[in-house]
């Protein structure tokens, strides 16, 4: 079958990289793609915003299933959109993506389904002496201050005293959020860890594909600003089968069916951010979609068809899938461009790339490269995942960053301590 894949990171040239080795796959098309993308399939210059334009090509290639990768066409509707036209979409719908679009409809949602999550208030409207009154009433920090919708990553403060949460507030209400947060959620500070799962869902059944334990913040020692994603490890230690199954009891199960019971069933990739607490595992966040980078760890674990597997889950056919992993650590660290999150340079030229030997044991995918007059690029905050496969965490720790060692380019930063937290927790 011909597929199209919508998308241009690491996650999409993860997944174009599993996708474009399937039996059943004819070819791959990935719009926009990125260097890394071409090797595995074709990439097309599509605006994925335009679903016009998305569909124009779909047709005209006669593609049978696209994938969305990227959480804002799916909240824009690309999922409905082509569906209503005929076409087989693998990933939520826009009123399901809400889980990750609004975190109000999240928490509502899981308050409605006794899912565990930290207790909340939703404040809309002029609400910033109003909050502030009910922050002052219970006096305990940290809080945790959110905005409603889609902030890229930018949308959460923690402030520790009253000072920061004034100008916390001040940043949320009156700053460049000011569309994502015109609705704000405050929430109760969960202690503890954090990790993540990722499901397959059809509607109506789920099959967990791996988890994952990303590093958010920019420095190490989880210093600095929050990124997308600095490096992450798979399988997470915390997630063992004990654990897991508490997460699919109380949190996955009640959540598909919950959605399902409200007239919109989930269909595509669920990301649980969890907070692993004395309590138990806690809901951190919703996503619609797979993570970045975290996808470039589990992906590649499967031995099983991916593309079968998306096929199945768009028919509602998952109780019959049998999803299949090797028992292998694997750790990405992410290679960015310096000064990111923040302000950053980009267009140096990259070395190195094209002397590495890929292997089982060794990968790399691209995010933000390009080819300019033949010669590979920077030209994004998130440059290159380099993954490393092992027997151990430590393994894949040491495969990665011996990986990187012969990779450069202008202003070149990554975390020195990838995986390292992971270790505390495996003998
Ligand atoms: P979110 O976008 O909701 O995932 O929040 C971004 C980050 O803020 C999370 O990855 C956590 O590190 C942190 N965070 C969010 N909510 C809470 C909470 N209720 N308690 C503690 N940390 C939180
Ligand atoms: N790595 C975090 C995310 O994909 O949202």
């Amino acid at each position: 079958m011909k597929v199209l894949l919508i998308g241009s990171g690491g996650r999409e040239h993860a997944m174009a990289w599993v996708l474009s080795q399937s039996p059943h796959c004819d070819t791959l098309y990935i719009a926009p793609g990125n260097p890394g993308t071409q090797a595995c399939g074709v990439n097309v210059a599509l605006n994925v915003l335009d679903f016009e334009k998305v569909l124009e090509f779909i047709e005209k290639k006669g593609i049978r299933l696209t994938v969305v990768g990227p959480e804002q066409p799916l909240v824009a509707g690309i999922s409905d959109f082509l569906q209503e036209k005929g076409h087989s979409v693998f990933g939520p719908s826009t009123i399901a993506a809400q889980l990750e679009g609004s975190k109000q409809f999240a928490k509502d949602f899981m308050e409605r389904h006794n899912i565990p999550t930290a207790a909340y208030k939703v404040f809309s409207g002029d609400y910033f002496t109003e909050a502030l009154e009910y922050v002052d009433a219970r006096n305990e920090y940290p809080v945790v201050l959110k905005a409603d919708g889609l902030a890229g990553g930018k949308g959460v403060l923690i402030p520790e005293n009253r000072e920061e949460l004034l100008a916390g507030m001040e940043q949320l209400c009156k700053g460049t959020l000011q569309a994502a947060a015109q609705t704000m959620i405050l929430e109760e500070f969960m202690p503890g860890e954090e990790a993540s799962v990722f499901a397959l869902c059809d509607g109506e059944h789920f099959e967990i594909i791996g988890t994952a334990q990303d590093h958010k913040r920019q420095l190490d020692g989880d210093q600095g600003p929050n990124t997308g994603g600095m490096g992450a490890y798979s399988p997470s230690p915390l997630l063992q089968k004990d654990m897991l199954q508490m997460v699919s009891e109380q949190i996955i199960a009640p959540t598909v069916e919950g959605m399902a019971a409200e007239g919109n069933p989930y269909k595509g990739f669920l990301y649980v951010g969890l907070m692993i607490t004395p309590e138990g595992p806690k809901v951190v966040e919703f996503n619609c979609r797979f993570g970045d980078p975290e996808c470039q760890v589990i992906i590649p674990r499967l031995r099983s068809d991916l593309l079968t597997h998306l096929v199945q889950s768009t028919k509602g056919a998952l109780q019959n899938e049998a999803i299949l992993f090797d028992d292998q650590y694997r750790t990405t660290v992410v290679l960015v461009s310096g000064g990111y999150p923040l302000s950053y340079q980009t267009g140096f030229p990259i070395f190195g790339i094209e002397k590495i030997q890929q292997t089982d044991a060794f990968q790399i995918f691209h995010a933000g490269t390009k080819q300019y007059q033949g010669q590979l690029c920077t030209s994004g905050g998130r440059v290159l995942n380099v993954v490393g496969t092992g027997k151990t965490l430590y393994e894949s720790i040491s495969m990665a960053y011996k990986g990187l060692e012969s990779i450069s380019f202008e202003n070149m930063f990554y975390r020195k301590d990838i995986g390292a937290k992971g270790l505390n927790h495996v003998s």
